[in-house]
């Protein structure tokens, strides 16, 4: 232990060494690091007088290898079964999972619905792709079924390794606040990552590492909402492709740690998220994909209904990294018509003063 107050367990890097002592981790499981995790929680004011709260922090996941939270809880699912002696896992995915996979990896994609960069990534990694014409709840189903009857591990966030790696956040969030925060807002898709933060915040104070905890906000997609229905969506749609899933697998859990925080689940429509998408950016500098901040923008309507207090001390996750999905960034063709390429034009465009 590097100190009494917090829980992490090493100064080496990656979340397998840093948070070993929460983690399912035997002399047996090899210490896998990309040197994910330890991500950047920022301070953002310039945002947090947008959203209406007087502190607020984003949680940068985009910061990790690949680009996304994944990376925490793919290290100890692929660490967990390359131990069972495993040589070839699956996933289906919405992209971010597939581009984090590994070893002799085979991703199930719903065809022409994930963002082109993430498919490029899983490729480059050498993992085989296999494009279904379906949606991401279907291919999921097919990855079940699959990895139940033939010699393949399901490294979805039903695997519980997952949540436990996910769960590092939590962690990270605690050791550098000293406490839990009064509201974590998140993006929620399959409910995995909700409740990996739940289990998180948990554990920790059980541990006594805190004596507080958060209330939860997970942010849905309008048109992806079945956890703010209370039902299945059979054809979810919305820009954030990341999380356009309409039967979370992880639904109970994810459900569970909404409830028994005293948070909720809050729909935002994609105008909304792509608003807070760019509110982020040129506020703070941070450049998430759009699904990332569902969370912003649901913490935003929470505070505008009421339902979250501007004095609250709040982190919003920001899950990926905005050169994943870069399609609804502002391009230069938005921009005004091109200019002659002289030093006169250009600084007759931006009305700049001459050096005297
Ligand atoms: N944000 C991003 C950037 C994601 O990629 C995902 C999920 C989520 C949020 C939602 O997390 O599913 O645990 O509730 N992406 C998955 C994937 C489904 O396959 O990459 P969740």
């Amino acid at each position: 232990m590097t100190g009494s107050t917090r829980g992490v367990t090493s100064d080496e890097r990656g979340v397998l060494a840093r948070y070993a002592s929460f983690l399912p981790v035997t002399p047996a499981t090899p210490r896998l690091s990309l040197q994910e995790g330890d991500t950047p929680l920022i301070a953002v004011p310039r945002l947090a007088a947008w959203v209406g709260v007087s502190e607020l922090f984003v949680k940068f996941e985009g910061m990790n290898p690949t680009g996304s939270f994944k990376d925490r809880g793919m290290v100890v699912a692929v660490a967990k079964a390359v131990e069972r002696g495993a040589r070839t896992i699956m996933c289906a995915s919405t992209g971010n999972t597939a581009a984090s996979a590994g070893i002799t990896a085979v991703v199930l994609l719903p065809r022409g619905k994930v963002a082109g960069a993430k498919v490029s990534q899983a490729l480059a990694y050498g993992a085989r792709a296999i494009a279904l014409d379906t949606g991401f709840d279907a291919a999921l189903d097919v990855a079940r079924g699959l990895t139940a009857r033939y010699m393949v591990e399901l490294v979805n966030s039903v695997n519980p390794h997952r949540i436990a790696g996910q769960a590092t956040a939590a962690y990270e969030i605690c050791d550098i606040l000293g406490d839990a925060p009064d509201v974590l807002a998140l993006p929620v898709g399959n409910g995995g990552n909700i409740s990996a933060y739940w289990a998180g915040f948990r554990r920790y104070r059980e541990a006594g590492y805190t004596t507080s905890l958060p209330v939860i906000l997970g942010g849905q997609a309008a048109g992806a909402a079945p956890l703010v229905l209370g039902h299945p969506v059979e054809s979810p749609d919305t820009i954030a492709s990341a999380i356009r899933i309409g039967r979370p697998a992880s639904w109970e859990t994810a459900v569970a740690a909404a409830t028994e925080s005293h948070g909720e689940f809050r729909a935002v429509t994609d105008a909304q998220i792509l608003e807070a998408y760019r509110e982020v950016a040129r506020r703070e500098g941070i450049f998430c994909e759009p699904s990332s901040a569902a969370g912003v923008a649901a913490l935003r309507d929470s505070v505008a209904a009421g339902r979250t207090s501007a004095d609250a001390t709040c982190v919003c996750v920001c899950t990926g990294h905005g050169l994943k999905d870069a399609q609804f960034a502002p391009g230069l063709d938005d921009q005004a018509a091109p200019l002659p390429a002289t030093v006169e034009a250009v600084a007759a465009a931006l009305g700049l003063a001459e050096r005297s």
